[in-house]
């Protein structure tokens, strides 16, 4: 009894107001963090080619930025540096007076309830592109780990709420949560990229963040994108090391890890949206071949839909805008 006639889904969808009441998944600007490329120098706004609407700002214009990102409802930012200079260690990345640790201040002090996020890597401060310490071709684990525990305590001191360690070291979330503990910042949460595949849709990220590798490519840490079964071990592992947030990059290729991590983990989920994916609907739309809006809110909603509770993206503020004209 349950087939056609009697049972006629469309009945439910006829029109708008039934439509919206049965919505299953929404989306809002509280959804979202905003990435942000910040650069020592003054008066900087440099697009950032591949990025349409990605900028590199000095400090100066990093207000105005971030006033505007607060002010669309987007909860926080997650912060990129470009450092004065690079060096096989990446010191800048754990330098009191770096470039994350600047921008930072200057957030915090003028709008203190907009959630500052720090990316914890060292792949933009390195000579050789690699996100640790390189010994004969090879990254180091160990060693990589102790830098971004300070690197992550550096971040805690200028004030960072949340600190993010990206670069897929084993045991870099054990490493972050003694630093910071250490350090006296028990409150400040991990947000784990716990699974981050080597993607091609970096591409246009490591052309914002200068930070190609020189050699080689990031396949001995980042995972296969083939394996879903180990993104899982790799969320686990996350978790009992203490992650407080667990991350899946990029989103688009990988909802199946969203949507497998959603059903195993009660843990807060984020999804980054990253630079590829937001490229191809930038390239696409200026070639009138999707209508941009449509194309985003359709992807964002479905990043949702497999289970992500916050979605990390450069279209956060275009959809924060978008989302308020719909109501
Ligand atoms: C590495 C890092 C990457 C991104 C952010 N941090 C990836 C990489 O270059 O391997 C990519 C983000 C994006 O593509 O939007 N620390």
């Amino acid at each position: 009894m349950s087939g056609f006639p009697a049972t006629r889904l469309r009945r439910l969808r006829e029109g708008e107001p039934l439509r919206r009441l049965l919505r299953e998944t929404r989306l809002t600007a509280s959804d979202f963090i905003y990435p942000i490329f910040v650069t020592h120098g003054r008066d900087l706004r440099e697009p950032v080619g591949p990025m349409p609407g990605a900028y590199h700002l000095s400090l100066d214009h990093l207000l105005a930025e971030v006033t505007e990102v607060a002010g669309l409802g987007i909860p926080g930012v997650l912060l990129f540096g470009l450092p004065a200079q690079k060096d096989p260690l990446g010191s800048e990345a754990y330098d009191d007076h770096g470039i994350i640790q600047e921008a930072i201040r200057v957030i915090k002090q003028a709008i203190p309830d907009l959630l500052v996020i720090t990316d914890v890597c060292l792949c933009q401060y390195t000579s050789h592109g690699h996100c640790g310490v390189l010994e004969d071709g090879r990254v180091q684990n160990d060693a990589t780990v102790e830098l971004y525990a300070r690197t992550a305590l550096s971040h805690a001191e200028a004030g960072a709420d949340v600190v993010a360690p990206s670069g897929m070291m084993d045991g870099q979330v054990r490493g972050v949560r003694t630093a910071l503990d250490g350090g006296g910042f028990q409150r400040v949460p991990i947000m784990a990229y716990a699974a981050k595949h080597a993607s091609a849709f970096y591409g246009p990220f490591r052309v914002a963040a200068a930070s190609a590798p020189q050699q080689g490519d990031r396949r001995s840490y980042q995972l296969d994108p083939a394996n879903g079964r180990v993104a899982l071990r790799e969320i686990e592992l996350d978790i009992r090391e203490g992650a407080d947030i667990v991350m899946v990059k990029p989103a688009l290729a990988y909802l199946d890890v969203i949507a497998r991590a959603r059903e195993r983990f009660d843990h807060p989920i984020a999804a980054y949206n990253v630079s590829g994916e937001y490229s191809l609907i930038k390239a696409a739309a200026a070639n009138g071949w999707v209508n941009e809006r449509e194309a985003a809110l359709e992807v964002l909603t479905g990043i949702r839909r497999a289970g992500a509770d916050v979605i990390i993206t450069y279209h956060a503020k275009d959809a924060a805008r978008w989302l308020s004209d719909r109501r």
